[in-house]
């Protein structure tokens, strides 16, 4: 075997693993059919280590088939500066050592940005898998991530037309900016079989189209008392109008006990750890309603054409918006958005167009064309 061209893949945390499990199955198999001939792309896995919990991690490699990392930094936890140096310092001779001819980063958690960085100082080519998304809100610590990784990546790969745009007005060549598609519903689309078999509306004894599904996790919505206060309270009474599943993400499982906010759920709330990637996927699809603060979900939902409700002044996935089943709320705004939503369609949107299941593919022929450069 030849190799033709050696990626050096990054994940860190929990919206990651999704994205870098299509990029692995599509190299597997496009070697095995010999689609570039005798050549054969070398994939090398590095994990950061920024989510590390069987729940957070481990679960998400079995269930999308991820094989295990080649190497895993373990850097864990730590104020946004720890977390971040701590991925470059680990990183840096793993990237020398390993001499890519691309690293290639996914979404916008510390892990990309740190990567990103760090193999553009060493003057290796660097590709970004979700580029161009902008929520135009620096507050947001995923935000100043995208600004910083496209501005150093050498090959951009968009989800969505809005997000090439957003490039160029940064000033980013046309030729070095690609649209890809979602890659993340790649993975979506690969699992949805095994996803519609999971138990877990069966164990909740929650009907298809009756319930709502929620997750909250951002900072500005759970790093602040009376926020989550207010949050919890809107949940309760979500609850007596239909059942809520809430698998807590641990930092707000933390935010809770700091703040001394009660979390043992009652008849209608369900109050759970933080779920697989299978059963979310099969919550996306069934649920009547989603509450949720992810950029993942905004995207899933859109898929399924679930009415999705996001508790964000805004969004960087506009395009869930203009198209897809996504709208804006607030805490105040939360009872009377419910209302609205649950007089209209159970099913709301299209699919935004490239979301097919194909963006892997387009993504590692953009790689090998740039190469050839
Ligand atoms: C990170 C990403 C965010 C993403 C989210 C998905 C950044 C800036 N943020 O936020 O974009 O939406 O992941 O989950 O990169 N913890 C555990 N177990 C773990 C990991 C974390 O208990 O496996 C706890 C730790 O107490 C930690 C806290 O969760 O302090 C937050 O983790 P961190 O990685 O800092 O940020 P997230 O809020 O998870």
């Amino acid at each position: 075997m030849t190799a033709k061209l050696k990626l050096l893949l990054v994940a860190g945390a929990r919206p990651n693993f999704m994205k870098v499990a299509p990029l692995i199955n599509c190299i597997k198999t496009q070697n095995l059919e010999h689609k570039w001939g005798g050549d054969q792309i070398e994939c090398r896995l590095v994990h950061t280590g920024q989510h590390y919990d069987q729940k957070m991690s481990d679960i998400f490699f079995a269930e999308l088939g991820i094989p295990a990392p080649d190497m895993n930094l373990g850097v864990g936890s730590g104020s946004h500066a720890v977390q971040t140096a701590n991925v470059m310092i680990k990183f840096e001779p793993i990237c020398e050592k390993e001499d890519p001819d691309w690293v290639v980063v996914v979404g916008d958690v510390n892990s990309t940005m740190a990567c990103a960085l760090v193999a553009s100082k060493l003057g290796k080519k660097v590709a970004h898998v979700e580029a161009g998304l902008r929520s135009y809100d620096r507050t947001m610590p995923e935000e100043i991530n995208r600004v910083v990784t496209d501005s150093v990546a050498d090959l951009l790969l968009t989800p969505s037309e809005d997000a090439g745009l957003n490039l160029q007005k940064e000033g980013i060549p046309k030729a070095r900016i690609k649209l890809v598609g979602n890659i993340m519903i790649d993975a979506l689309i690969a699992k949805l079989d095994q996803a519609r078999r999971s138990p877990r509306l069966k164990k909740l004894s929650l009907q298809p189209g009756r319930f709502a599904y929620v997750t909250l996790h951002r900072p500005s919505n759970v790093d602040n008392e009376a926020s989550l206060r207010a949050i919890m309270a809107q949940l309760k009474c979500l609850s007596c109008r239909m059942p809520v599943v809430f698998p807590i993400h641990p930092r707000t499982r933390q935010r809770l006990s700091d703040f001394g906010i009660g979390a043992s759920g009652d008849n209608g709330l369900h109050l759970l750890d933080p779920i697989g990637y299978l059963d979310s996927l099969c919550l996306t699809e069934k649920a009547r309603l989603i509450l949720t603060d992810s950029g993942g979900l905004q995207e899933e939902s859109t898929f399924f054409r679930t009415p999705c409700l996001t508790l964000r002044p805004n969004t960087e996935r506009p395009v869930t918006l203009t198209l897809g089943s996504n709208r804006l709320t607030s805490v105040e705004r939360l009872t009377s958005d419910v209302d609205k939503l649950l007089e209209g369609a159970e099913r709301i949107g299209q699919v935004p167009p490239l979301w097919d299941g194909h963006t892997a593919e387009r993504t590692l022929e953009h790689l090998l064309a740039f190469s050839a450069k």
